[in-house]
């Protein structure tokens, strides 16, 4: 039995200001990710815009699932070979290195949840390709999002695209349901089968978030409780946006100005060409 909810009208409306918010911090910390900044730094620029700007909570402020310590800052900074839940602080950002900036933030009761890829100075291609691919794989499994659909179908879209190009899938972590409450019903599995698991309509919201390796998917969680890193050491990347089934596929809500274009795959159905 699916115990996922359906939001009401009212409910998305919320939802589709949470988003906006969410994605528009991103746009604000951009021109701050830069070499020479910490990654405390862009915690407290962010929380200071969240909190004084747009009058949003940041949810990640001691957030204390079951089994954790509560989280100690607004923002996750996740650098290099940190997988995800990287906790700001005195690390300097140089030349090269490649860093995920995870935001969710809390408006009217909503969260909005998005987080993206920053290439700091002059990237490697590897990370270019890595953070390249991994964005495709959450747009292709964006792609898959309409009533009717499973959520393996999700899963299965994404974990290929990671998998031809070498890549591996983080297991241990995933999508979520997302609304009043910061992660809800259901999972959304970055791996899969098509046809598997629950079937989507039209009202559910959720995230997806690929985290995906360039070495092996194993990873190592640290003392503090909260940074996970991959075990072999190699890097990782993420991309994350808050999408709403549709009844004709999906509204991706953490959207903005600042928001980097689809790829070219997603571009909708042109209009006939006039002959
Ligand atoms: N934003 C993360 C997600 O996408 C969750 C971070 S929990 C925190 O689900 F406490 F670390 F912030
Ligand atoms: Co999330
Ligand atoms: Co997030």
């Amino acid at each position: 039995m699916s115990t996922i909810s359906i939001k009401t009208p009212a409910e998305i409306e919320g939802m589709r200001l949470a988003g906006r918010l969410g994605s528009e911090v991103l746009d604000y910390i951009t021109p701050f990710v830069k070499v020479g900044v910490t990654t405390g730094e862009l915690d407290r620029l962010c929380h200071d815009y969240m909190v004084n700007v747009q009058g949003t909570i940041p949810a990640p402020l001691n957030y204390c699932p079951s089994g954790y310590t509560p989280y100690p800052k607004s923002i996750c900074t996740s650098v290099n070979d940190v997988i995800c839940h990287g906790i700001p602080g005195d690390k300097v950002l140089k030349d090269g290195d490649s860093v995920n900036l995870d935001i969710t933030v809390i408006k009217n009761g909503f969260h909005g949840d998005n987080s993206r890829m920053f290439l700091v100075g002059k990237p490697s291609i590897l990370a270019r390709r890595l953070s390249e691919v991994t964005y495709e794989c959450m747009w292709l499994g964006i792609a898959k999002v309409r009533p009717g659909a499973h959520l393996g179908d999700i899963g299965h879209v994404i974990q290929q695209h990671a998998e031809k190009n070498g890549y591996s899938v983080v297991r241990e972590f995933c999508g979520h349901g997302i609304g009043t409450v910061f992660h809800e019903e259901p999972q959304v599995l970055h791996y899969g089968r098509p046809g598997t698991l629950e079937r989507l309509e039209a009202g559910m919201i959720f995230t997806i978030e690929p985290m995906i390796n360039v070495g092996s998917r194993e990873i190592k969680e640290m003392n503090d409780g909260w940074t996970i890193k991959t075990k072999d050491k190699k890097w990782s990347a993420q991309w994350e946006h808050t999408v709403l089934v549709t009844e004709t596929g999906y509204e991706v809500l953490t959207l903005s100005s600042g928001s980097p274009p689809p790829p070219a795959f997603i571009t909708a159905p042109s209009q006939p060409v006039a002959a």
